[in-house]
């Protein structure tokens, strides 16, 4: 296998940041991907999807494997569902746009999302009312160390918001190569409830949304608020909304009562850190090439040249102040490298 060194990974993180790995080399098969791990077992290694949930901040001293593994194929249907196994390299969008041509339904919510089929559950994606956990059936996985391979199943990734067993206890141990879901052949559970959805779909005058016409609607609402990483780079929401008690959030509200808040189970409460970001005078600041964006306070971006070190310093800048205002932490969503 070819490895390339000093490989420039600029075009391979939706950041568009430049950063180079020491070793690099592009993975089309399973087999080829053993083999390499095999004959590089003194070298660090750092597995590469989509680029699209990290922040390089600095080189990669490392031999950087990009999974590249290709293929969709319907391996089993019964009377009212079809399970689509995809691998991990296929792009995630086009692979919403095949099961939605297929008409199959379950991802059309996550329509537009960065990034490939196969990082989806490392981060349990999620987008308008939807998550990955809702129709992934199971995902099949190499173990680095032992060159195993071992399937997962939904329950077994232990998936909550944002998160899965492949960021916690399992980090960095398992590189996920398929990825299956299960989806509807017919009576399509649309999930129009997310408000943006109905209005854009009433702006249409679609009463009987197909799958297609709640896709489109996400993807309108998207483009209309998220920059498109080819244009502007970024890597979606570069932080999670946070979560807090009811006494700190009813603490808060006393003061912010236009606050916007969503309610969890256990006396939880989900608050958007856009909001917080927002109200903190940050959206659309811009310091140098970093900057956040001016529709969406969650979205950092990168206006061409900003180093991974200047947004990171910047991310860091923001939560000090959501800290001090707020008395609430935001954690990173992205994986800062
Ligand atoms: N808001 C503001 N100002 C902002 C941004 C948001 O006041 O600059 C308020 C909005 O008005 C709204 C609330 O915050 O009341 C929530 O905003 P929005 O619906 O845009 O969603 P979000 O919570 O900011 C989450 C996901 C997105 C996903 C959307 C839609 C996270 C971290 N982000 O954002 O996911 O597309 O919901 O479901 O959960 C991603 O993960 O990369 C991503 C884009």
């Amino acid at each position: 296998m070819n490895l390339q060194p000093q490989f420039s990974l600029k075009k391979l993180n939706t950041f568009g940041i430049e950063a180079k790995a020491r070793n690099y080399a592009k993975i089309n098969d399973v087999k080829a991907l053993k083999q390499i791990i095999a004959q590089h077992r003194n070298e660090k290694l750092f597995i590469l999807g989509g680029g699209s949930n990290m922040l390089l901040t600095q080189d990669i001293d490392a031999l950087v494997l990009h999974i590249d593994l290709k293929g969709i194929e319907i391996t089993k249907e019964s009377e009212h569902h079809v399970w689509v196994k995809s691998q991990a390299g296929e792009n995630w969008h086009d692979f919403v746009i095949w099961t939605l041509n297929h008409n199959f339904g379950g991802l059309e919510n996550l329509s537009l999302i960065p990034g490939n089929v196969g990082t989806t559950p490392i981060q349990n994606i999620g987008a308008y009312g939807v998550e990955i956990k809702d129709s992934m059936d199971s995902c099949s996985t190499l173990h680095i160390e032992t060159l195993t391979t071992k399937t997962f199943s939904n329950e077994e990734c232990k998936f909550s918001y944002r998160e899965s067993i492949f960021k916690n206890e399992l980090k960095n141990q398992y590189i996920i190569t398929e990825v299956t879901f299960k989806l509807t052949k017919n009576n399509h559970q649309l999930n129009t409830s997310y408000g943006a959805i109905e209005s854009e779909l009433l702006k249409h005058n679609i009463k009987n949304p197909t799958l297609q016409d709640v896709s489109n609607a996400v993807i309108a609402i998207r483009e209309s608020k998220l920059p498109n990483p080819k244009i502007l780079g970024n890597s979606g929401s570069f932080f999670k909304n946070p979560i807090i008690s009811l006494d700190d959030f009813i603490e808060i509200q006393t003061q912010f009562p236009e606050m916007p808040y969503y309610k969890l189970e256990n006396n939880l409460i989900k608050v958007p850190a856009g909001w917080l970001i927002e109200k903190a005078g940050f959206k659309g600041k811009k310091f140098g090439d970093a900057g956040i964006h001016k529709d969406q306070a969650l979205v950092l971006v990168n206006y061409g040249n900003a180093t991974g070190a200047e947004i990171w310093a910047l991310a860091q800048e923001i939560q000090k102040t959501i800290f001090n205002r707020f008395n609430i932490n935001i954690e990173a969503e992205v994986n800062v490298i």
